[in-house]
């Protein structure tokens, strides 16, 4: 969700929340490397915004029109605006995105349990010294993405994406899989199911 609303402030809370369900995550190890910069100081979110815009109308160029590239330019016009900037990051040699996505990617479902939009974005990574200068990062952190979050302004439906038995095989590469259903449960409902767990966490998983 790319839209979001400048007005509309996010709680502490509310920031918390998200953070625990990413501290929830697996890492290799369980070494849990990811530091988070919560930024919220409207000084330091323009000055992201202008690197933001920068680095991804950069990378956008040429690109053609669709839905896709209006919701982009959208963000790059707005990303400073976003209430609140998330940054993903690792010191030292933990540098494996393997052990720093599934949190990122916690975060944002929890995000959305809340009414939360969110957009993982790694633009910023085309001139990531500008992003260390701005936040005080030293050298040996490196940061993996920067996730805008607030509350969503219009339209927020399901993702598009290719359904499962386009993506999926079994047993052998290139194996169709076919599911079949025992039960009526749909994978919508399981969705919803996982982001009520992770909404209220003492409900028990
Ligand atoms: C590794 C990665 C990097 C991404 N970087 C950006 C980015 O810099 N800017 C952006 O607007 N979206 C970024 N995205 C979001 C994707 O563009 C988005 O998930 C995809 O277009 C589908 O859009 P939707 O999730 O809104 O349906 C990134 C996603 C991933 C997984």
């Amino acid at each position: 969700m790319r839209r979001l609303d400048p007005a509309r402030s996010v709680s502490d809370e509310d920031i918390r929340r998200v953070l625990e369900a990413a501290t929830k995550a697996p890492s290799g190890g369980n070494r849990q490397p990811v530091r988070w910069i919560v930024v919220t100081d409207p000084e330091l979110r323009s000055q992201l915004g202008e690197v933001y815009q920068r680095c991804a109308a950069k990378l956008m160029e040429g690109d053609e029109d669709s839905p896709l590239t209006r919701s982009s330019w959208y963000l790059i016009e707005h990303f400073g605006e976003a209430p609140v900037l998330i940054v993903a990051c690792t010191e030292g040699e933990n540098r494996r995105p393997a052990s720093v996505l599934p949190a990122v990617q916690n975060l944002m479902l929890a995000a959305r349990g809340l009414g939360l939009g969110t957009t993982l974005t790694t633009s910023h990574l085309e001139d990531e010294v500008a992003v260390k200068r701005i936040l005080g990062i030293p050298e040996n952190v490196e940061t993996y993405c920067i996730i805008p979050m607030g509350y969503p302004l219009g339209r927020w439906g399901e993702a598009p994406r290719k359904p499962v038995e386009e993506v999926a095989y079994r047993d052998r590469w290139n194996n169709p899989a076919s599911f079949v259903y025992k039960s009526r449960k749909t994978p919508g409902k399981w969705a919803a199911f996982v982001y009520k767990r992770v909404q209220n966490p003492s409900s028990g998983y």
